[in-house]
């Protein structure tokens, strides 16, 4: 059995076989693997007693799971209303610049995606990025080149 349809069979013991338990499995396969391939929701169907039209429209309905594969440090700047008026532009400018990749793209190396998301709760702090669960609210040009440098270094 593959290290994917494990996991599910795993999940889905744990959670049960509901329909309830799509959400939380799909996210485990999304965090596990940083996306969710046509195995992997194969497997969720399977193992749920859903279409696979099914699961992948709940995948695809939610932007934070991935059915693309993205890069070890997904960056998701917030492009709705109070962010967009508090310059999330210049930030994704600045990302850009920085790792040579346009909004949607992955680098080479596989360690950074950078995407766009709808508010994520912290307009009051706005603009606001989020480095895969990590939330960096009221972001400038200076402080985003700090922060992607530091992840840089980690390697
Ligand atoms: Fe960006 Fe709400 S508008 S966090």
């Amino acid at each position: 059995m593959s290290k994917v349809k494990e996991l599910v069979k795993e999940q889905a013991d744990k959670l049960g076989r509901q329909r309830t338990s799509l959400m939380p499995i799909l996210q485990a396969v999304v965090s596990a693997e940083h996306y969710i391939s046509e195995e992997a929701m194969e497997a969720i169907a399977e193992e749920l007693d859903l279409s696979t039209a099914d699961v992948f429209g709940t995948a695809s309905f939610y932007t934070f799971l991935d059915t693309v594969p993205r890069g070890k440090y997904i960056i998701r700047v917030c492009k709705t209303i109070t962010c967009h008026m508090k310059g999330k532009d210049e930030i994704i400018r600045t990302i850009e610049g920085m790792l040579k990749i346009k909004l949607g793209e992955t680098t080479t190396d596989k360690r950074f995606s950078l995407l766009q998301a709808n508010c994520l709760g912290w307009c009051h702090k706005g603009p606001v990025m989020l480095i895969n669960d990590e939330v960096y609210p009221e972001v400038t040009p200076e402080k985003v080149t700090e922060i992607i440098n530091q992840y840089l270094k980690k390697g």
